[in-house]
């Protein structure tokens, strides 16, 4: 059977449920991709702390990335680093040395994503980016493929994993707010620094990148209006509750007659309703399109392994050289004619 070699870069929690999935289930990805991903390199920067989280064949495990860039039989890399610097960096100089691209960064897709497709298709190469939004919920496919003949007019999601996380907590055990963001932390759901995930950034990244595909919008995501949920108090969930309704932190894509309307923002949902019945680290987006209706996607949009899903089924589809419909979004992205974004405070 043929093989792809495949390196991942980063080996933090998403990094090292990748390698486990690739290691440890081979057969799901031959029978898939009709070959065999192979995990060549993985490059951590604290190899001890790495080699404490996973277990890999001799040789793999390197701290340098130039064994990867370097390496010519190396044509697919997962690059899992969080954050936008060195992250754009490593990512520029792999595309520079060939090789196709898997990312679950949102915050550098939602900073950068202009300059690094751009740099991706002067070179021939693909960013793959499922994992970038709603953890395992393949939303990204859904949107830019199989809702491809529609005009979406909303998207409501609930696109964070670990404010959804505190909020349930709190508002189901009467949580501690520090605790709770603590366990979300030991969970492996929170970024590296929480501030992103409590106080709407992270959301409002994921939106930017919808929007750009629902849309055609590109929207600078700082632009966004968003509120998080650090403002919340336990008094605020329990008010609404006796009102029959959870809050929830909603990301909100409105086409209207005057252009599309962003926001992302603690939200009160009617009890028994789909999105306030989302619980823990769920996400899920509810997404109205004028020839499909209303479509309701669920499932887990932070963790190890959820997001390592949807890491491995773009590396699959990268193998064998699905990812070309990013290509014809991204041209559709820079079309003459996108729809205005409305951002109001
Ligand atoms: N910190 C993110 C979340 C991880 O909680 O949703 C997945 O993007």
């Amino acid at each position: 059977m043929e093989k792809t070699n495949i390196a991942i870069v980063g080996l933090g929690t998403v990094g090292s449920g990748v390698a486990r999935l690739l290691l440890d289930h081979g057969d799901r990805t031959a029978r898939h991709a009709g070959r065999t991903l192979w995990l060549r390199k993985a490059v951590a920067r604290d190899l001890a702390k790495a080699a404490a989280r996973i277990d890999l064949p001799e040789g793999v495990l390197t701290d340098s990335i130039d064994e990867v860039v370097n390496d010519p039989e190396i044509t697919v890399v997962a690059q899992l680093i969080g954050g936008l610097e060195p992250a754009r960096s490593i990512m520029l100089r792999l595309l520079e040395s060939g090789k196709d691209i898997v990312t679950a960064n949102k915050a550098l897709l939602a900073e950068h994503g202009p300059e690094l497709f751009d740099r991706a298709r002067q070179l021939g190469r693909s960013i793959a980016f499922e994992a970038s939004v709603a953890g395992g919920i393949p939303i990204i496919a859904n949107i830019s493929q199989c809702l491809s003949a529609n005009q979406l007019q909303s998207l409501e999601g609930i696109l964070n994993g670990t404010s959804n996380f505190i909020v349930s907590q709190m508002d189901e055990f009467g949580s501690n707010y520090e605790e709770v963001v603590k366990t979300a932390q030991e969970l492996g759901y929170a970024e590296a620094d929480p501030t992103m995930d409590v106080d709407g950034t992270d959301a409002a990244q994921k939106l930017a990148i919808l929007a750009h595909l629902a849309f055609g919008a590109t929207v600078d995501w700082n632009d966004i209006p968003k509120v998080g949920i650090d403002g919340l108090d336990p008094v605020d969930l329990r008010y609404a509750r006796e009102l029959g309704y959870r809050i929830k932190l909603l990301a909100v894509a409105n086409l209207t007659d005057d252009g599309l309307e962003l926001s992302v923002s603690p939200t009160l949902l009617k009890i028994g309703t789909p999105l306030a019945e989302v619980r823990n680290a769920f996400n899920a987006i509810r997404a109205i399109g004028d020839a499909v209706g209303p479509v309701f996607f669920h499932g887990l949009g932070a963790g190890q392994m959820p997001t390592a899903s949807a890491v491995v089924a773009d590396l699959i589809d990268t193998a064998v050289g699905r990812t070309k419909l990013t290509f014809q979004t991204l041209e559709y992205f820079s079309s003459d004619n996108p729809p205005r974004a409305i951002l109001r405070d």
